[in-house]
């Protein structure tokens, strides 16, 4: 099965907002298979953000990123990148629909609590950079069979 990475970012750190992240996930049935807590270094976040390293908002968002812990994570599942990203909302908490993780819970795109893959590629290589191999835990979901078509 699919596999996405997810982060509470620092913003979602400092509001508390840990446990709701990680609850809108579990209740759509996603199987948590790595977590960790850690203060991320720049040069991680450069890493992390390359993509975006011409973007005149990259100074901020690197002092943003690196302003306090954040709690990365992988979820798995069917169709989970994609899924994922729509459980946050858009990008911009202005334009995220009521019922996403940033729908209801911020503001503005510089303070958007979260962040997730945006493809199944990216996500593998994000994975890679926050996780190890051992970090990445195989394990059955019990209820299954409840969640997925299969007998
Ligand atoms: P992530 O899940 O965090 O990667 O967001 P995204 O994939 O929806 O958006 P993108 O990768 O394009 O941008 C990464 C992050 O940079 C966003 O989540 C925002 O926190 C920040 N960001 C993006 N666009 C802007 C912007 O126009 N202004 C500011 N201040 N920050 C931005
Ligand atoms: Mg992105």
């Amino acid at each position: 099965r699919e596999r996405t990475f997810i982060m509470v970012k620092p913003d979602g750190v400092q509001r508390g907002l840990v446990g709701k992240i990680i609850k809108k996930f579990e209740q759509k049935g996603f199987k948590l298979v790595a977590l960790r807590f850690v203060w991320p270094s720049e040069e991680l976040l450069k890493q992390h953000y390359a993509d975006l390293s011409s973007k005149p908002f990259f100074p901020d968002l690197l002092k943003y990123m690196s302003s306090g812990p954040v709690v990365p994570m992988v979820w798995e599942g069917s169709d989970v990148v994609r899924t994922g990203r729509v459980l946050l909302g858009a990008t911009d908490p202005a334009a995220s629909a009521p019922g996403t993780i940033r729908g209801d819970l911020c503001i503005k795109v510089g303070r958007n609590i979260c962040h997730g893959s945006d493809a199944v590629e990216s996500a593998k290589k994000e994975i890679a950079l926050w996780f190890t191999e051992k970090e990445v835990v195989n394990w059955t979901l019990a209820n299954e069979a409840w969640i997925y078509e299969i007998n």
